[in-house]
């Protein structure tokens, strides 16, 4: 695996990379990765003759008040992770080489980049919709991969993309990777590590009660009851307080359509979406209002 730093030496590597036609995938990530960046590479290798990574910890999309100085950085460490996973590229830029002097260029896709996690975290869609469109430029993949952890930020590329005619990669070759869960359930995240132990053990109840809420939805219960005993369940827990929580069309993120009597109209794809903070942590998640989605982990295996 080549490492590269600077645009000259990326240009040369993925002329090198490309020749004979092949093809390309990127893995955008900001590093400390784990299990569920992994599994992105994986499939990248699937989708592609080659994979190229991106380890870089945007600035833009991290808030005055947010952890940018404490954001786990180990790039040694990373890059025996993807050598091992078999990655051809890392593009590891400096913050310079991604914003040079004098830049001053903000990628928006209004109206998605405010609800949710936007409510809170003011301009970190457009930090990530600009970051993403400049890797993709410098890049130019024909696949890129994300995980489905991050629904918002996934719907935002690819409507990024789509309303932007991007060729490299095509709106439709932006791959959303199911999200890789710990065996109690928890969604793998490098913010994970900011919890403690007991934390840690507290933290699996959000995606149970996510999957309990979700299984008295398909049972035919009221969505605002079934999201009332959710808030619950998560504070009950010991989660400090909750952002949202809240089902949403899958697509265009609009709110759920319900019944006069409260129960979700099922004719439209549907994501429950939670994100709530326990200790350091901001915790995120999101699961598909589906059967297979309302089955809790085995107890045996939580840590
Ligand atoms: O999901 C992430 O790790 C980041 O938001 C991304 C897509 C790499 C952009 O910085």
């Amino acid at each position: 695996m080549q490492t590269v730093s600077t645009r000259a030496d990326l240009a040369n590597a993925l002329t090198l990379l490309k020749s004979g036609g092949k093809t390309l995938a990127l893995v955008p990530t900001m590093g400390a990765l784990h299990e569920g960046h992994l599994t992105l590479v994986r499939q990248a290798r699937a989708h592609a003759d080659r994979v190229v990574v991106s380890i870089f910890v945007n600035p833009r999309q991290f808030g005055a008040n947010e952890d940018l100085a404490a954001y786990p950085r180990q790039l040694a460490q990373d890059s025996d992770l993807l050598r091992a996973a078999g990655v051809d590229l890392l593009w590891a830029p400096t913050v310079g080489a991604v914003y040079p002097d004098g830049y001053v260029t903000t990628v928006s896709v209004p109206g998605l980049d405010t609800m949710l996690c936007g409510m809170q975290r003011t301009g970190h869609f457009d930090g990530v919709a600009t970051v993403v469109l400049k890797l993709f430029n410098q890049v130019r993949p024909d696949v890129a991969l994300f995980g489905e952890k991050d629904w918002q930020q996934l719907t935002i590329i690819r409507r990024m993309a789509r309303d932007l005619d991007l060729a490299f990669p095509a709106a439709g070759a932006i791959i959303g990777v199911p999200t890789v869960r710990e065996a109690d359930g928890l969604a793998m995240s490098s913010r994970n590590r900011y919890l403690s132990a007991d934390e840690r053990r507290r933290a699996a109840v959000l995606n149970q009660a996510m999957r309990r809420c979700i299984g008295a939805i398909l049972a035919g219960d009221a969505a605002g009851p079934a999201l009332d005993m959710l808030r619950r369940s998560i504070l009950t827990a010991g989660f400090d307080r909750i952002d949202y929580a809240e089902l949403r069309d899958a697509d265009t993120l609009a709110a759920a359509v319900t019944h006069a009597d409260g129960r979700l109209q099922s004719d439209r794809a549907t994501r429950l979406l939670v994100a709530a903070h326990i200790g350091r942590a901001r915790l995120i998640d999101n699961m598909a209002v589906e059967p297979a989605m309302a089955t809790l982990p085995e107890p045996a295996t939580a840590p």
